[in-house]
C-alpha cells in the first residue's frame, strides 16, 4: 500500500547583503519608483563572492528545515536541489550540499526547472516517499542570480527583478490516514517558449564556445526575457494550474487558507489573487524584500509564512509557479 508524504519542516537562508532600488539607481539608469510600480520589489539580497554559493546557502536552509522537522541530518535519505544558477557548469550543486551536510553518500538530484523547479522537486520527493523508497527527503531551492546579471542600463529590465536566496523543506512519510500531507502535484511545460526567458550560455546553441566572442556578447551570458510575453502567459497559467489542483481534490478557491505563488512579480501575484477572488490575507508575498529568487522563492516564502504564524495545522496551502521553459506547476498541501 502506498504511503503518504507531508512537509515536516521548513527553513530558509538569505545573504546579508541588502541591495535597495536606490542602490541599483547608482549603477544603472533606473528609479525606485519604476521598479516598485512595475514589480513591487523594494530590495533584494546579493550574495557575497567567496562566502555564499548555491550549495552553501542551500545547505544552510536545509539545516534549518531538518531542525524544524525535529529530525537529525542522519535521518535524511535523499537530497533534491533545484537551481538555474549552479556553482559549476557541472556537477550540479546537489552533491556539494551532500558534502556540506555531511550525510554519508546519500543520493543528490539536481533539478533544472527554473521558477517551477521547487514544485517539480516537491513532486519528485512526494513520489519517492509514497512508494516507500525514502522516508525523509530534503527539497531545496537555491539561487545566486546576482553573479550573472547585466547590471548596466542595457540589462535593467531583467536585473532589477532577480535576487539571491535559498529555501528548503523536508518531505517525510506520514500515516496514510492522517489529514496532513501533500494532496497532489501538477506539472506542465511548453518548450516552444524556451527562448522567451533564458540564458543561452554556456551551451551548445551559442558559437563559438569558450572564445572571446562568447564573453563579448551579452546575449550569450546574461538572462534575456520578453517581459510582456512572460507576463501574459503567467497570469493565465497560474490561474489554470491552481484550478487544476483544486479540481483534482474536489475543492474550490474558498477552501484555500494560503496561496503561496512563486514570487515572479507582485503585479502577477495581485492579478492572480483578483482572478481567483481571494482576499489579500490569503496570498503570501515577500518579493518586496527579496525580488524574484526563482527556484528558491516558494520555499523561502513558505518558511517565512510559517515563521509569521500564517501556516497552521489543518490549513490548506496552495503552491503555484510559472516561469522559464515555459514551465508551470502547482501543489496542494494540507498542513
Ligand atoms: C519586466 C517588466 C516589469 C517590464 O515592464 P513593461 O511595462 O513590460 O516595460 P517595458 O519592457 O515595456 O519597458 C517600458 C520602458 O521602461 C524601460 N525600462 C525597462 N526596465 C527599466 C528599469 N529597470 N528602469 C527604468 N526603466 C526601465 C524600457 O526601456 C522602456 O522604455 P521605452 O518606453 O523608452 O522603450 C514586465 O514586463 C514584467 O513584469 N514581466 C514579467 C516578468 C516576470 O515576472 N518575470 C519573471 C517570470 S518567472
Amino acid at each position: 500500500m502506498l504511503a503518504k508524504s507531508k512537509i515536516s519542516g521548513v527553513g530558509h537562508y538569505v545573504p546579508e547583503n541588502v541591495v535597495t532600488n536606490n542602490d541599483l539607481a547608482k549603477i544603472m539608469d533606473t528609479t525606485d519608483e519604476w521598479i516598485q510600480e512595475r514589480t513591487g520589489i523594494k530590495e533584494r539580497r546579493w550574495f557575497t563572492y567567496g562566502k555564499d554559493t548555491v550549495a552553501s546557502m542551500g545547505a544552510e536552509a536545509a539545516r534549518k528545515a531538518v531542525a524544524n522537522a525535529g529530525l537529525e541530518l542522519s535521518d535524511i535519505d535523499f537530497i533534491i536541489l533545484a537551481t538555474l544558477s549552479p556553482d559549476y557548469y557541472f556537477p550540479g550543486p546537489g552533491v556539494k550540499v551532500q558534502e556540506a551536510l555531511g550525510i554519508d553518500t546519500i543520493g543528490a538530484l539536481d533539478v533544472r526547472n527554473q521558477c517551477s523547479g521547487f514544485i517539480y522537486s516537491l513532486s519528485i520527493a512526494d513520489q519517492f516517499v509514497k512508494t516507500g523508497m525514502y522516508k525523509n527527503v530534503l527539497v531545496i531551492g537555491s539561487e545566486v542570480h546576482s553573479h550573472r546579471l547585466d547590471k548596466s542600463t542595457r540589462g535593467r529590465s531583467v536585473s532589477v527583478i532577480f535576487g539571491d536566496g535559498a529555501g528548503a523543506v523536508v518531505v517525510s512519510a506520514t500515516d496514510k490516514d492522517s489529514d496532513a500531507g501533500i494532496l497532489s502535484t501538477h506539472l506542465h511545460s511548453q518548450g516552444k517558449y524556451a527562448e522567451e526567458l533564458c540564458t543561452m550560455g554556456p551551451g551548445n546553441m551559442t558559437t563559438p564556445v569558450f572564445e572571446t566572442d562568447y564573453v563579448s556578447d551579452p546575449e550569450h551570458i546574461f538572462p534575456k526575457m520578453n517581459g510582456s510575453t512572460v507576463f501574459k502567459h503567467a497570469v493565465v497559467r497560474f490561474k489554470e494550474v491552481i484550478h487544476e489542483a483544486l479540481n483534482a481534490n474536489n475543492m474550490a478557491p474558498t477552501d484555500i487558507d494560503l496561496l503561496i505563488p512563486h514570487q515572479a512579480n507582485l503585479r502577477i501575484s495581485q492579478f492572480v489573487q483578483a482572478k481567483m477572488q481571494l482576499p489579500q490575507d490569503k496570498v503570501f508575498n515577500n518579493i518586496q524584500k527579496y525580488g524574484n529568487t526563482t527556484a528558491a522563492s516558494i520555499p523561502l516564502a513558505l518558511s517565512e509564512a510559517w515563521q509569521e504564524g500564517k501556516v497552521k495545522e489543518g490549513d490548506l496551502v496552495c503552491l503555484a509557479a510559472f516561469g522559464s521553459g515555459f514551465t508551470w506547476a502547482s501543489a496542494l498541501v494540507r498542513w
